[in-house]
């Protein structure tokens, strides 16, 4: 069986941009894969300053993926902090990792260039931290978003450094960017993000999401007249969790007239209700019981810990640790 791993840090509430293009994906691996998922609380001491705010959405995230539908029996869940063998191993690949290619780094280019804040260390070298995450667990692929890609290149070219210098050690890992999901729109019309402020969360409560969707931007075309579906923000919305006779019912609705936004967003708000009221309940539950998550996590720590020490073994007996 093909083995997977992913990383996910623990930044906020996840929306439904987070869901489809990558939450989602992460659960359905685990019904063909051996599969890895882990919280990267240690990248995310790149951004978070505060201790308790990076301990609530740590577990936080690990409630909403078991919230979603992720089988703790079937993907190994854990906390990157659990397994601080993943530090010693990104120690050792520093040190055979050129500065010229972490300087190219488009994350630390950014940040560089922009110049807001100070770039820390810990910016700079995050890619080498990444490298050690995955190769570690030797997966076969590695499930990325598009702005990802570049750092599973650096994992790549790590590894070949490596077996060079050391002998074969590291099967190199394949990225693998789901290229049918769509950019998720947000509720101005741009790519839905954080940053942006125009998401639609994953689990608000009712009078949120009703907000957020009432909150959609739309042109003003008088009620009486068909709409454009096509560039219509509460279509798109829709269209990515209805079925293909509902998208079209929808269609028929538009063009037809006399519809209105208000009845669209109300469509929209049903829709999501359905698709997100089950995850919603199953989290109210298990924010009940914490001593679950917590076991969940402390289960998979084991397991990931366990390879963990095999592959840094190896890697010790090899560099001469
Ligand atoms: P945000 O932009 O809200 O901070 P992140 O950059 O933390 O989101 O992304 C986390 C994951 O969710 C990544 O795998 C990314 O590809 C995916 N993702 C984020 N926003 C969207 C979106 N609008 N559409 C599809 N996927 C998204
Ligand atoms: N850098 C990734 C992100 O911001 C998270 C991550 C850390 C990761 N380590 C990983 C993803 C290892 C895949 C594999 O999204």
């Amino acid at each position: 069986m093909k083995r997977v791993l992913s990383g996910v840090q623990p930044s906020g509430h996840p929306h439904i941009g987070n869901y489809l293009g990558a939450m989602k994906r992460h659960v359905a691996h685990q019904e063909e894969f051996e599969s890895f998922i882990f919280i990267a609380n240690y990248h995310a001491l790149t951004t978070t300053r505060d201790g308790q705010t990076l301990r609530d959405f740590t577990t936080e995230l690990a409630l909403d993926y078991l919230a979603i539908g992720l089988n703790p029996e079937k993907t190994t869940l854990f906390r990157q902090s659990d397994v601080p063998e993943h530090t010693e191993l990104a120690w050792i690949l520093s040190c055979i990792t050129p500065m010229g290619v972490l300087e190219r780094c488009h994350a630390w280019k950014d940040a560089e260039t922009k110049k807001k804040k100070e770039p820390s260390a810990g910016l700079f070298t995050y890619p080498v931290l990444m490298a050690a995450d995955i190769l570690m667990y030797k997966p076969d692929l590695v499930p990325v978003g598009k702005d990802q890609k570049q750092h599973v290149e650096v994992t790549r070219d790590l590894a070949l450094k490596f077996n060079n210098l050391y002998g074969e050690t590291f099967p190199l890992p394949e990225p693998s960017i789901n290229e049918e999901v769509q950019t998720v729109v947000g509720t101005d019309g741009e790519k839905m993000s954080k940053s942006y402020g125009n998401t639609i969360a994953l689990f608000g409560d009712d009078a949120q999401l009703k907000k957020e969707i009432m909150g959609i931007v739309t042109n003003s075309t008088p009620l009486e007249e068909p709409m454009d579906f096509e560039n219509c923000n509460v279509f798109k919305l829709y269209s990515y969790f209805a079925t293909p006779e509902e998208i079209q019912t929808l269609k028929d609705k538009y063009q037809a007239g006399g519809f209105g936004y208000g009845n669209a967003k109300k469509s929209l708000l049903e829709k999501l209700h359905e698709i997100l009221d089950p995850f919603r309940q199953k989290r109210v539950e298990l924010k009940g019981n914490m001593d679950y998550v917590e076991t969940v996590l402390k289960n998979g720590a084991n397991k990931a810990r366990a390879e963990a020490q095999k592959t840094l073994a190896e890697v010790r007996e090899k560099v001469g640790l």
